[in-house]
């Protein structure tokens, strides 16, 4: 039998995101479109399948609908993803993404998705520490029925020795689980400033409020800033990471895949500048990548690699 992976990725909760395109919606008409596109996602959801492209192994965790979950396990299995997914009575969000041609407009409609409960946490926390993974993803939002506090009480009952807990939410949820002393977070400039509850203004700011992080004992504090790039702070620098020119296709999960290869970086100890490429390249690998290929477009590893070798880090 093959060792469990060293990482696992925790969405409590996942959506199917479901992408119908058509020239123009006839409201109040019976439309008929091509195919549509069915995807399971998530923030961790996406965060393994790009580990899967750098090569590193992972666990899919979290809570998903129960009839949800075949269709997780068949999206994820040729990645080489195993999954690990507590069961709750119904399904996921299932979010409608209308992609209407002629104005190039896109509406999205959301629903809610199935009701969590602390007893599948709780279960959850016990199916996860049993996996015994050295690092472990926790990102997203939260699913209806459970405490704000959800990502603070998986962050304690995964605390374990030389165990690294990586934390990418917003909102209370995020303000709540900082306080469980993640290793990691990846805000971006709104959710530091919603956290620290002041503006962050420039580049000075967005340094000091890191720091206020990592004061409070997150080790690592990274920001992310869209299209300028982001400010790494590590154990061994302070960098300001600005990503190559790209086509811009999605800004669609950017923040996910820069948490993917900060999660890698952390899995292959990697230094803050090589850290900086690597999460960098893979975040202008996912803006750039061919969204209407199947899947939603996969991004190669030869274009990480390329987009992180022209990411241009300055030290701070
Ligand atoms: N327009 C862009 N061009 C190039 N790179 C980009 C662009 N937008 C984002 N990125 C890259 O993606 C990273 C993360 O983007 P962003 O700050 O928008 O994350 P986020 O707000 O957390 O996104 P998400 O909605 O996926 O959670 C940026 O630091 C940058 O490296
Ligand atoms: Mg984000």
């Amino acid at each position: 039998m093959s060792p469990e992976p060293r990482i696992a990725t925790v969405t409590l909760s996942p959506a199917l995101d479901l992408t119908i395109r058509l020239p123009e919606l006839e409201r109040g008409e019976v439309n008929r479109t091509g195919p549509a596109e069915l995807r399971p996602a998530g923030k961790g959801v996406n965060v393994a399948v790009m580990l899967a492209v750098l090569g590193e192994g992972s666990t899919a965790a979290g809570l998903l609908g129960e009839a949800d979950i075949p269709a997780f396990d068949a999206f994820l299995r040729p990645f080489g993803i195993a999954t690990a997914f507590e069961p709750l009575p119904g399904r996921c969000r299932i979010n409608v993404k209308l992609v209407e041609t002629v104005a190039g407009q896109v509406t999205d409609v959301n629903p809610a998705g199935a009701q969590a409960s602390r007893t599948a946490l709780d279960a959850l926390a016990r199916r996860l520490d049993a996996l015994a993974p050295e690092i472990v993803v926790l990102a997203g939002s939260l699913p209806p029925g459970l405490p704000v506090e959800a990502w603070a009480i998986l962050l304690r009952a995964l605390a374990a020795d030389g165990r690294k807990l990586l934390l990418d939410s917003s909102g209370p949820a995020f303000e709540a689980a900082v306080a469980a002393g993640p290793a990691l977070v990846k805000p971006n400039r709104s959710e530091l400033a919603g956290l620290l509850g002041r503006a962050l203004p420039d580049r000075a700011a967005l340094v000091a409020g890191a720091r206020e992080l990592v004061a409070r004992g997150v080790e690592r504090v990274v920001v992310s800033a869209g299209g300028d790039g982001a400010l790494f702070v590590l154990p061994d620098a302070t960098l300001w990471a600005r990503p190559p020119k790209v086509a811009l296709t999605t800004t669609v999960g950017a923040g996910d895949a820069m948490v993917a290869g900060l999660t890698a970086a952390l899995a292959r100890g990697l230094d803050a500048e090589a850290t900086a490429r690597l999460a960098t390249g893979c975040a202008a690998a996912a803006v750039s990548r061919d969204v209407g290929a199947p899947g939603g477009g996969v991004p190669a590893l030869a274009d990480i690699q390329r987009l992180a070798a022209e990411t241009q880090v300055e030290r701070l």
